[in-house]
């Protein structure tokens, strides 16, 4: 890949002084790096100030926040202030979740685009059934049932496979907006041919994802374990 600048580097399974590195390593070359739940649970929004001091990329924090509207409207003002671009919530929690959330980024956060989580990359088809009785057939307009409610909060962008942008390219066709698209679960060729992809399921390769019309693909452990990065 020659672009990085439409890679979010995930940068998880790091400790703090493995991370710092990795980043004075790679400093020119991504844009954007996103903290997860891992660093952030670990470090705190103290880690946030001092990457960006540091190295000034465009931060992607991935808390994935998930909870009653007031909840997750006060722990988005407990992040006040954070040198942030990216930020994740799930979009299961419900229109008045999403709406409040964005209400109060759009307060304490100004600039911050909300990203919304539609199903995990790491759920299988089995999962859909085992978790919410959602069958195989069922799978694209449990899709749709969200990517609508995505639209109808107008919240600035989504999270989902690859695999899944069809669904929201059709939706979008006739509406005036125009959803910034995340894609994690990505995957080289060789690594999804010989079943490399650990913890994920619904995976796609970097150029099929990027035809597919993702706008940033989210790599992690394909780039972090890689010997040549
Ligand atoms: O190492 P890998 O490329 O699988 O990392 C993917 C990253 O994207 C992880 O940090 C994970 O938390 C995040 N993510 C995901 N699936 C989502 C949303 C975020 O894998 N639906």
């Amino acid at each position: 890949m020659k672009d990085l600048s439409n890679i979010m580097l995930a940068l998880d399974n790091f400790t703090k002084e493995e991370l710092i590195n990795k980043l004075t390593e790679t400093k020119d070359d991504f844009k954007t790096i996103k903290i997860g739940l891992e660093l952030f649970c670990k470090h705190g929004p103290q880690l946030i100030n001092e990457i960006y001091d540091q190295f000034k990329h465009d931060i992607f924090l991935d808390l994935k926040l998930h909870d009653i509207p007031n909840t997750v409207r006060k722990s988005i003002k407990s992040l006040e202030g954070l040198p942030i671009k990216f930020l994740t919530i799930h979009l299961s929690g419900g229109e008045e979740m999403i709406k409040q959330a964005i209400e109060q980024a759009r307060e304490s956060l100004p600039g911050v685009k909300i990203l919304g989580v539609s199903y995990l990359t790491s759920l299988s088809e089995n999962d859909f059934d085992e978790i919410w009785a959602i069958k195989k057939v069922d799978i694209p307009k449990a899709f749709g049932q969200l990517f609508k409610l995505a639209m109808q909060t107008k919240i600035d962008g989504i999270v989902c496979s690859a695999s899944e942008l069809e669904i929201i390219n059709d939706l979008e066709k006739g509406h005036c907006q125009n959803l910034i698209k995340v894609c994690p679960g990505i995957r080289f060729k060789d690594e999804i041919e010989n079943g490399d992809i650990q913890d994920q399921n619904r995976v796609l390769d970097p150029k099929n994802a990027f035809m597919n019309g993702a706008d940033y693909l989210v790599m992690g452990r394909s780039l972090t374990a890689s010997k040549n990065m």
